[in-house]
């Protein structure tokens, strides 16, 4: 059975799309099948990685033609990113409908469900609201991560995030990524060590670095783990998959 993580958060910009993204390619780079589910009705994520196309360089491209099927309607659509496939990897994408803001917990669920059949891994990306959706994709989890940027607005919300995802799931395991941290700047410093203190078995040990090449792939809505080869960020996203694997290989479903 596929195991399932879920980025989640009640602020936008924190980061959810670009972790789940990269994430996902990550794990499909290990020679995994996964399934990217996009439970935002915005849909970035699989707006993004669906129209990347190979630039023939071993890299890859954003291209706009592509659509991806409503996931509740139709089969995932295969993207072929070459890097993936070489690795035997592959990443499906499973879009929601712009109804899904409306759509109950259960119907998430399901829709996740369905998503794990024949994959390693199901990775989760939702709007940055705490409601019925959301907590769908809570339930279908084994491993919730709050991506928390250096902002005092991010941090405040923190504990409320958790809270609720405790009660939705009290058995669920949960962690914490600091995002666009950048050492150079008292606030990140000041985030790790908060984080580090309030959230010290939550945490974890790698931040996902500011970076200018991954904000414009954000707007590209490619992986950032791609498009920033051989940079800080992309070691970043590489160790945040790995930690993110060995959590969920350690889950008991
Ligand atoms: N490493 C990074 N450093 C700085 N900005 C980034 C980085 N990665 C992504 N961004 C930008 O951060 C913004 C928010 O990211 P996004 O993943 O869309 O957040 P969310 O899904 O939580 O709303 C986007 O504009 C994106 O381009
Ligand atoms: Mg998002």
């Amino acid at each position: 059975m596929a195991k399932t993580v879920t980025f989640v958060g009640t602020k936008g910009g924190t980061m959810k799309t670009a972790c789940s993204l990269s994430v996902a390619t990550v794990l499909a780079l290990q020679g995994k099948r996964v399934a990217l589910v996009d439970c935002d009705p915005q849909g970035s994520s699989t707006r993004s990685s669906a129209t990347l196309e190979d630039d023939g360089e071993g890299g890859v491209r954003p291209i706009r033609t592509g659509r991806v099927p409503d996931a509740l309607t139709a089969p995932p659509h295969l993207v072929p990113l070459a890097p993936i496939e070489e690795a035997g990897g592959e990443l499906l994408l499973y879009r929601a409908s712009m109804s899904l803001a409306g759509a109950t917990t259960d119907q998430i669920r399901e829709h996740i469900e369905r998503a794990k059949q024949n994959v390693d891994y199901v990775v989760v990306d939702t709007m940055p609201v705490m409601g019925a959706p959301t907590f769908g994709t809570i339930l279908a989890a084994d491993l919730v991560v709050v991506p928390t940027d250096t902002s005092h607005d991010s941090r405040e919300q923190l504990p409320d995030t958790l809270e609720v995802v405790r009660q939705v799931r009290p058995d669920i395991l949960v962690r914490v990524v600091l995002t666009k941290a950048d050492g150079r700047e008292r606030l990140t410093r000041e985030a790790i060590a908060e984080l580090q203190n309030d959230f010290a078995r939550e945490v974890y040990g790698v931040s996902i670095p500011v970076s200018a090449a991954a904000k414009n792939a954000g707007a590209e809505f490619a992986p950032s783990v791609l498009v920033c080869q051989g940079e800080k960020v992309a070691d970043a996203y590489h160790a945040l998959g790995a930690l993110i694997a060995k959590d969920l290989a350690g889950v008991r479903q």
